[in-house]
């Protein structure tokens, strides 16, 4: 049977907790290895089963990869492979990543398109366009996204609506075009800026990296370079809930505060007691949370990776919230979940309404995806007595040892097989 999590909920958590690596910064920077003959170490990389997932797919394309610690060193002498497989892309839609390195690189890619998931449909068309624009030849075939180029050519390309790995792909791709590509209406995601960061280090010349406007001078080869991967934003904004949902009182380390900007404007509005300092995070939570109305979008608004978690909060305000998610058409899994809870929250299309209840009860629920499964872990940290959460494997996907941390800080959390 696949692992479950148990969870005594009713524990004020005390204490202090440090972020891992950022997850979506991760992926990309694996990819980015792609780009050079020489190794590209990162020191920190998170233990997670996407990551695991990415170095496979390293693996398959020609990649050697060393471990020592948290450190993982990825170097891709020679391409032997251009084709990322379905069974990898399917498992992890950011698989999606090698192709725009790969084109630049290698000259030809073949990527299984990724096809739909569990929080929406989420093409890759904007990856493509983008691509194409830079002179790769594109062709769909048989499930398999084919791209071809002997030298992507720099061009001016403006993306119909902000994607994070698109800008990252292109982005990659254009780092070893011949000549000039700029991006317009980019993502400014710090886990991008991060990318661009990793570029740099590499020997790209790229600029206006954070803002919307991306401009890549294109060189003709890359080289090694050590970098540490930023922290995670999401991963921290989850603790940060955790700490307020059970009323406690908890520092969370190692972030940067202005990446959750957003997310504790909102917890502020709920009445959290917030203090920051430099990389760090101190939050007290109220007896009861204050309701607050949330919409998503790109950085720097709020995240959608922090919409389950902060509704799960909400669910527990007293008043009506109102959470709008304009990211993704599908990311209302938990929903059904929390009622399982206690929770009274109705949707209508890309809008929930939160109707707060004074305190959620244990119960058996499914994990869908990665956030949602965070959500429903808060949810049982609060809740009188126990949760029982299966298909944690959608946890382990994005959070480090996230039980480990959770019961340092005072909580009853177990893994069960
Ligand atoms: N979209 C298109 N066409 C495209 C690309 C995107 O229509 O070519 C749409 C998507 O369907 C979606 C929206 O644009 O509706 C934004 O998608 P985006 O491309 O930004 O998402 P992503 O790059 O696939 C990354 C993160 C997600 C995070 C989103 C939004 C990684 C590896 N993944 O996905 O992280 O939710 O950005 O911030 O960086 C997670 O960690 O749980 C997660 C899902």
């Amino acid at each position: 049977m696949a692992a479950r999590l148990e969870i005594e909920g009713g524990v004020r958590l005390r204490g202090e907790v440090a972020v891992s690596a950022a997850k979506n910064a991760a992926l990309p920077a694996l990819a980015a290895a792609l780009l050079t003959s020489e190794p590209v170490r990162l020191p920190n990389v998170p233990a997670l089963a996407d990551v695991e997932t990415m170095v496979r797919l390293l693996e398959t394309l020609g990649a050697s990869v060393g471990r020592a610690g948290d450190e993982l060193s990825v170097r891709v002498e020679r391409v032997v492979s251009d084709l990322a497989p379905y069974e990898l892309v399917s498992t992890m839609r950011a698989s999606v990543l090698v192709l725009g390195p790969l084109v630049a690189r290698h000259g030809t890619a073949r990527v299984a398109l990724p096809g739909g998931c569990a929080i929406g449909v989420r093409p890759i068309d904007q990856h493509l366009k983008g691509l194409a624009k830079l002179g790769a030849e594109i062709a769909i075939e048989n499930g398999y996204v084919t791209a071809q180029a002997s030298r992507l050519k720099g061009a001016r390309i403006t993306t119909d609506l902000v994607t994070v790995t698109g800008t990252e792909n292109l982005m990659m791709a254009a780092a070893l075009a011949e000549g000039t590509t700029v991006i317009e209406n980019a993502a400014c995601e710090p886990e991008v800026a991060d990318l661009a960061a990793l570029l740099t280090a590499m020997g790209a010349r790229v600029h206006g990296a954070g803002t919307a406007r991306l401009e890549i001078q294109g060189v003709p080869e890359l080289g090694g370079a050590v970098h540490r991967v930023v922290p995670d934003r999401i991963e921290a904004g989850t603790l940060i809930v955790a700490g307020a949902i059970t009323g406690g009182d908890v520092t969370v380390t190692g972030l940067v505060p202005a990446h959750v900007a957003a997310v504790l404007a909102t917890l502020d509005e709920c009445g959290v007691a917030l203090e920051t300092g430099p990389g760090w995070v101190r939050v007290r939570g109220p007896e009861r949370p204050r309701a607050a109305d949330v919409t998503t979008s790109p950085y720097p608004g709020f995240p959608t990776d922090m919409q389950a978690q902060v509704m799960t909060l909400l669910g527990l305000a007293d008043g009506r919230s109102r959470v709008t998610e304009t990211i993704f058409e599908n990311r209302f899994m938990h929903v059904a979940e929390l009622a399982r809870m206690g929770a009274r929250i109705e949707t209508d299309g890309a809008i929930a309404i939160v109707r707060g209840v004074p305190g959620y009860q244990g119960a058996p629920v499914m994990a869908s995806d990665l956030r949602a499964s965070a959500a429903l872990v808060l949810a049982g940290l609060a809740a009188a007595g126990v949760t029982t959460i299966s298909r944690v494997y959608h946890l382990d996907r994005g959070y480090e040892r996230l039980e480990a941390k959770l019961a340092a800080l005072g909580a009853r959390i177990e893994r069960r097989a």
